[in-house]
């Protein structure tokens, strides 16, 4: 450097992150075998069975796309058409995202920094509760237990609440357990938020599989102003390719503070993909009664499958979502057995340790449609002397 030179800019504060354990092991394995038995998507649809579904205004959009940037919000078409899952969102309380992996990203930085407090559902999606310590912030976990049927426990979780608890992370049909509240649970637990000015973020990436549609909640966006829906085309609308998340709130100036921080990320989302989402949102009805239809038959054969194996497995049927979190019953540690499993049978098992986890617990993924032959593998396995 030259005396002249000017100084560096001074760093704010550094971002330490540690590694995502699950996507790591995703990275290693999702690819090289044969199959995924613990997938948490649905099935993705061909390109060519999307585009069929398409109207006549987004087949038109389609054709005459320009692959330009796009408007940093989300095509406003998408945002209207988002605004429609939700009762009292219209489409400027949407923004658009690549993946809810992204909106998590920016609304844990925007929200939380040192001497914040958050509360996250656990076991979680790790992001959920990373990006917010990354960011600074303390975390307590909220623990899910399997002798309670993994429920949520609104008191329990209200006791941990403290005076600078600014986020409460609550992901249902959640992942790995399969958790939904019933509609007390809920009410009890965003009444209580509302009243404290405490933000919701409902992780809501896995509605629509609810195994009762009755037992649907009220989604987040809708439940109080402070509350946050994260939505995304990857898990129920079995578009993960897309990578089209978003967030919708009635909060404007979050969103705000959210779109500025996305400056930093992608900007704007992909053209083609935004154009998809909207044909694959439209012909919603038809989207989702396929990926039931996968998740209701693969149900069928893991309720057979877990009746079987009551002396090996441990299981609580998921009340919602395409994942359930089961339990190895024997003395070797799931790790070892799912390293052979996958040596031996060519099937995926994801042990909770990449969940950060104790104990034998595994994710099971039920929503692609190669279940049964996965199933039959481990089967063999289990079964082999
Ligand atoms: C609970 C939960 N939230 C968010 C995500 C991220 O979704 P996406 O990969 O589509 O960004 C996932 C993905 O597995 C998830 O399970």
């Amino acid at each position: 450097m030259t005396a002249d030179a000017p100084p560096p800019i001074r760093h704010h504060r550094p971002m330490r992150i540690a590694d995502f354990a699950l996507e790591r092991f995703f990275a290693r394995w999702e690819f090289a075998v044969r199959h995924l038995l613990c997938a948490s998507d649905v099935e993705g649809w061909r390109m060519a069975d999307l585009l069929a579904l398409a109207d006549d205004e987004t087949a038109a959009l389609w054709a005459d796309l320009r692959l330009g940037y796009t408007e940093a919000p989300g095509h406003p078409l998408l945002r209207a058409e988002i605004a429609t899952l939700y009762d009292t969102i219209g489409a400027d309380d949407v923004l658009v995202f690549a993946g809810a992996e992204e909106a998590i990203f920016c609304l844990s930085n925007v929200l939380l920094g040192p001497g914040d407090h958050a509360v996250v559902t656990w076991p979680a999606y790790q992001s959920l509760y990373e990006v917010g310590r990354a960011a600074g912030a303390d975390v307590s976990l909220h623990d899910l237990r399997e002798a309670d049927g993994w429920a949520l426990d609104p008191e329990r979780l209200i006791g941990t609440l403290q005076p600078n608890t600014r986020l409460v992370v609550v992901n249902a049909p959640h992942n790995p357990t399969g958790m939904l509240p019933t509609a007390a649970e809920w009410s009890a637990l965003t009444t209580e938020l509302a009243d404290r000015g405490i933000h919701l973020l409902a992780d809501e990436v896995y509605r629509y599989l609810e195994l009762d549609a009755g037992d649907r909640l009220t989604a987040g966006a809708d439940a109080f102003p402070r509350g946050v829906s994260l939505g995304v085309m990857s898990k129920s609308f079995a578009l993960a390719g897309l990578r089209i998340g978003w967030l919708a709130t009635r909060d404007r100036d979050l969103l705000a503070r959210c779109a500025a921080m996305k400056d930093y990320t992608t900007i704007c989302s992909s053209a083609p993909a935004e154009i998809l989402s909207l044909i694959g949102l439209r012909a919603r009805d038809a989207v989702l009664a396929r990926s039931r239809g996968i998740v209701e038959a693969n149900f069928a054969h893991l309720d057979r499958f877990f009746a079987d194996h009551a002396d090996r497995l441990s299981w609580v049927r998921p009340r919602g979502g395409s994942i359930g979190f089961p339990r190895l019953l024997d003395d070797e540690p799931i790790d070892a057995f799912a390293a052979r499993l996958v040596e031996a049978e060519g099937v995926l098992l994801l042990p909770g340790s990449q969940f950060g986890y104790e104990g034998n617990h595994f994710r099971i993924g039920f929503g692609r449609e190669d279940l049964p032959a996965a199933l039959a593998g481990l089967e063999r396995f289990l079964d082999a002397p």
